[in-house]
């Protein structure tokens, strides 16, 4: 008899019967009775199960035994038709192999139906149940056709640093890096902490967003994108931020804000459609137990066209809605989830791209619009999600460049590399960060972030 190689239960359930094959996965239920057991092995490839039939009699009963929910076990046998309902082949077993058994009375995955809140908090078990495995599927989809989207239109894949020196936000929700004794930092004569003692000689902390980084690249090789963590030590436990989130930032040279809407609109719907194409196993279990609108709200999203309105635009339809904000809204208020979710969900019933918002809401790196008091800055904001994309068109004159950042107050000392990008060959140019997990928010139909990472990072919590 020749060598059997395992094949993969996503290619076993395509074969046709007939033929002798080898298993590997994780049990997921044992049933059955004194003749028969039935076994349900998944091995993370596909959602779907395969059926393993193990006739009582042509194994021993301690092996039997062993084999429990959750144990790892390697299947010799033939694939055959079969008849039970709900799947067109299983294998009937002639050997197995136990790799690693899993005690019924400690294994914490026993029975179905566990709370989000509890897998949670076993973060590390978590992927082997039928959610998470659908998730992180998606999420796996999803980055594939990131970069398969970008690469088709000739953007490089610019790797920007974690570590730096400057806040590009400006939001000073920066975690700080260093190697100094906390205890008994070294100190200057004016009693603050003598940074240049520390491992990079200057204060540094993990970067909240690659734009910086990003815009250099755009003037010199036109089209770049970074997809890379980034950190936020922001104080919201919502089920929209993390503390540690991936974010997809393209920038282009020659764009304006009209380019970088256009771009934003076509990237995020050739992602949907891209899932809708290539994860439907996985979208159809989650739109069963999760969300029963999920495929119906995919398909729409990448029919409609998104509507386009200033913030401006957009402040006087919520002060004219009639409806009771928790947050008041009027011109000038940095725009609260439940107002985003207002406009996308009760007035438009469909995606909005927000402009020109006040420029004191905004980061300094915007264009100033004429007026004086605006910029040239666009949110992109999703049902159920609120803001899912932030960018803008950059402000390109190194004069109102540096004007806005002595208004704020910030040191030229570290942006002395950035501001060179103006000072030569300076161009128009825009770009955006698409929140990772806030996308996948959107695809999985899942309702907390912490869901769609691996191992969430939030306040009060680093776990695994
Ligand atoms: O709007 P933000 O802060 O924009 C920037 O960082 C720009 N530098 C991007 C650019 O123009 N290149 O963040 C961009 C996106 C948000 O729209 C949101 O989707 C996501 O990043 N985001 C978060 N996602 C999860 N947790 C958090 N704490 C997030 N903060 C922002
Ligand atoms: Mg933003």
């Amino acid at each position: 008899m020749g060598k059997v190689i395992r094949t993969k239960v996503k290619d076993l359930l395509k074969l046709t019967p007939g033929q002798e094959v080898l298993a590997k996965g994780w049990v997921r239920t044992k049933r059955g009775n004194k003749n028969v057991a039935f076994i349900a092995l998944n091995d993370g490839s596909t959602i779907n199960n395969i059926q393993v039939v193990a006739d009582v009699a042509g194994f021993d009963e301690e092996t039997l035994k062993r084999i429990t929910t959750g144990a790892c076990i390697a299947v010799r046998g033939d694939l055959v038709e079969s008849l039970g309902g709900g799947q067109s082949v299983e294998i009937q077993a002639r050997s197995i192999e136990i790799y690693g058994e899993a005690d019924p009375n400690t294994y914490p995955l026993q029975k179905k139906g566990h709370t989000l809140e509890f897998l949670r908090t076993i973060a590390h078990l978590r992927p082997r149940t039928n959610t998470f495995g659908a998730v992180l599927r998606i999420r796996h989809a999803m980055a594939f056709a990131i970069h398969k989207y970008f690469n088709d239109k000739g953007f490089v894949y610019l790797h920007t640093p974690i570590i730096t020196a400057s806040d590009c936000e400006g939001a000073g929700e920066m975690f700080q890096v260093t190697t100094l004794d906390l205890n008994n930092p070294p100190r200057l004569e004016n009693g603050g902490i003598d940074y240049a003692q520390d491992f990079f000689g200057r204060q540094t902390s993990l970067t909240v967003s690659g734009q910086l980084e990003g815009e250099l690249g755009a003037m010199a090789l036109g089209e770049i994108y970074t997809f890379g963590p980034t950190f936020r030590a922001e104080n919201s436990n919502t089920p929209r931020h993390l503390a540690e989130f991936w974010m997809i930032e393209p920038e282009m040279a020659f764009y304006e804000i009209e380019d970088n809407m256009d771009l934003a609109e076509d990237f995020i719907k050739s992602l949907v459609r891209y899932a809708l194409e290539n994860c439907m196993d996985d979208l159809k279990f989650l739109n069963d137990m999760f969300d029963k609108e999920l495929i119906a709200r995919l398909e729409s999203v990448v029919k409609t066209e998104f509507v386009r309105l200033t913030y401006t635009e957009g402040i006087r339809i919520l002060e004219n809605s009639g409806e009771k904000f928790e947050f008041p809204v009027g011109w000038g208020v940095d725009l609260q989830s439940e107002h985003e979710r207002y406009l996308v969900e009760k007035h438009f019933g469909r995606p909005v791209i927000m402009t020109d918002y006040p420029k004191d809401i905004k980061a300094f790196y915007m264009k100033q619009n004429e007026d004086g008091k605006t910029v040239r800055g666009m949110d992109v904001l999703f049902p159920k999600i609120g803001e899912i994309i932030g960018g803008s068109e950059r402000e390109s004159s190194l004069e109102k460049l540096e004007a806005r950042i002595n208004e704020l107050g910030m040191s030229h000392e570290t942006l002395e590399w950035y501001l060179d990008t103006r000072r030569f060959g300076s161009a128009p140019h825009s770009g955006f960060g698409l929140g990772f997990e806030r996308l996948l928010l959107f695809v999985t139909g899942m309702g907390n972030i912490r869901d769609v990472i691996p191992f969430p990072r939030t306040p009060k919590n680093a776990e695994f």
